[in-house]
């Protein structure tokens, strides 16, 4: 079934929302693009990568590396590198430009980002969980991310695109949802030393939890926020082997 939101943003037929069609003039933070989400990724990356770019398992930042597992550091690095190449490559899909005007560049990031990024990335993260500082959450963040990624997927090749978006944007919530653990942890060690030192299990658990909720809680506000504004779905200039298959108009749910 159709659902609400879908409707909202996108009404079925491919025909452009009425309230959508008046010029809506962006705000100012909205013109800045793929900026911050970019932005984010480095200011994440230049943080957590150092500590194991030089593959010596006694550096590794995480509470409890097991020596006695012998492929729990290399789960642990290469699902660092898959994670580093969805952060990447999410980055170039929240663009409405790049679908425009370089759909191809979309489809091919979209697949490095799932195939290289979120299967492996998710699948190693689900590996390594049970010797985490926060198992629960972090299950749950991993199969989450790797469902809502599947049904992103799925939606997009059965031509559902305000579907596709949707749950795209559950998939970038999930995968940025890693930086809020950091900061976190960087603040309580600033602020609150004891409490790391007393219950830092807890403290890793609550980062996950706490990260999940607040993205998807922003992923949430931001659908139904742009669904409001008459919101309309970015096309491709020129027609692609998706927008054109049945030689219909493009559909969107
Ligand atoms: C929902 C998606 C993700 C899940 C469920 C997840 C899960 C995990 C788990 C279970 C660990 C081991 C933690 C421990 O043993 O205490 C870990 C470590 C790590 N992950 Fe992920 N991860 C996800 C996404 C990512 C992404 C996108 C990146 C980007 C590079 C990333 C980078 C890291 C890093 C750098 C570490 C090592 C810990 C540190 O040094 O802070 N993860 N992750």
């Amino acid at each position: 079934m159709t659902d609400q939101l879908d409707r909202l943003d996108a009404p079925p037929g491919g025909e452009p929302n009425p309230a959508a069609t008046t010029e809506i003039r962006k705000p100012w933070w909205r013109r800045l693009g793929i900026f911050p989400p970019a932005l984010l990724s480095l200011v994440f990356f230049s943080y957590a990568l150092p500590p194991y770019l030089g593959l010596d398992p006694s550096k590794a930042r995480i509470a409890n590396l097991r020596q006695d597992i012998w492929w729990h550091y290399p789960a642990l690095v290469l699902h660092i590198a898959c994670g580093t190449i969805a952060f990447t490559s999410v980055v170039l899909q929240l663009s409405p430009w790049i679908i425009r005007k370089h759909p191809k560049l979309h489809r091919v990031s979209g697949r490095v980002y799932i195939y290289a990024g979120v299967v492996p990335g998710g699948v190693l993260a689900l590996l390594i969980t049970p010797f985490a500082g926060g198992p629960v959450g972090d299950a749950m963040e991993g199969g989450l991310w790797l469902i809502f990624t599947f049904v992103a997927l799925r939606a997009v090749r059965r031509r559902q695109f305000a579907k596709h978006r949707r749950f795209m944007i559950y998939s970038y919530a999930l995968c940025a949802q890693i930086i809020w653990g950091r900061i976190l942890i960087i603040g309580l060690l600033i602020f609150f030393p004891e409490v790391i030192q007393h219950s830092f299990g807890l403290v890793l658990e609550t980062a996950s939890w706490i990260g999940t909720f607040i993205n998807l809680a922003i992923a949430q506000w931001w659908l139904e926020r742009t669904a409001k504004k008459g919101y309309v779905l970015p096309r491709p200039e020129k027609p692609t082997r998706l927008t054109t298959a049945a030689g219909g108009p493009l559909p969107h749910v």
